[in-house]
């Protein structure tokens, strides 16, 4: 009797202890916090119109967390105190969330907090795109417009903002990669159903684009 009243203040203390414990640093450790966002300097826009292109010539060199702070940020990041971010958006609905593939996780990014938040603690590379080097390039972004934002219009109508959304959102990172030296190409050829079923995306959560960044592949 002693044996199992002392199992069973064992098993409490370990549910009242571990439990929270458990749930509390997964939480912390999974997210990453981004570095500041550096917003100065970069190369001379027109030069950086002049550099624009597609690139499919990847190295598998990862990104550094500070690139990757400023490539979201020059993306689709918070420019103003007001809230209002580096790429426009009808009625300011702001309805694209950037899902960031890493070989360490799929995260999406809040532009608000600096953080990639943990969506699956698995490799899904793979799954954006429908070309080799998807799997291989550090960091394929994939571009989701959140029907719930807007608020009014038909779906033709949301379809149409979010996609224009989205061609600015892919514009800021093609300028931002030609500022930085890194290879991009936005994809349109994606499995969008494939992708929506393992991101776990709502009905109303649409995949637009993809686009995968890194260094050019040493010659
Ligand atoms: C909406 C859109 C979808 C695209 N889809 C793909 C794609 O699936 N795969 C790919 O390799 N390139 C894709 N591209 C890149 C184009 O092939 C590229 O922009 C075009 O050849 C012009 O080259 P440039 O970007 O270097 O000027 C896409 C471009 C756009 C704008």
């Amino acid at each position: 009797m002693k044996t199992v009243f002392r199992a069973s203040l064992l098993l409490a203390m370990f549910i009242l202890t571990a439990g929270p414990f458990l749930s509390a640093a997964g939480q912390e450790t999974k997210d990453i916090k981004l570095p500041q966002p550096q917003t100065q300097g970069g190369m001379p826009l027109m030069q950086a119109l002049k550099e624009r292109q597609s690139s499919r010539d990847f190295s598998t060199e990862k990104l550094p967390l500070q690139t990757l702070s400023d490539l979201l940020w020059a993306a689709d990041g918070v420019n103003r105190p007001d809230g209002k971010r580096t790429a426009p958006s009808a009625v300011n609905w702001q309805n694209i969330d950037i899902y960031v593939a890493l070989a360490e996780g799929l995260y999406v990014y809040d532009p608000k907090a600096d953080v990639l938040k943990l969506v699956l603690d698995k490799d899904v590379r793979e799954v954006t795109g429908k070309q080799d080097f998807v799997k291989i390039v550090p960091l394929d972004l994939v571009y989701v417009a959140d029907f719930s934002k807007i608020s009014r219009g038909t779906d033709a109508d949301k379809n149409f903002y979010s996609a224009a959304h989205t061609g600015f959102i892919s514009q800021n990172v093609y300028l931002y990669c030609a500022s930085a030296g890194l290879s991009t190409v936005v994809r349109g050829l994606v499995d969008k159903e494939e992708v929506a079923k393992v991101f776990g995306l709502r009905p109303d959560q649409k995949v637009m684009l993809a686009q995968s960044v890194g260094f050019p592949k040493k010659k």
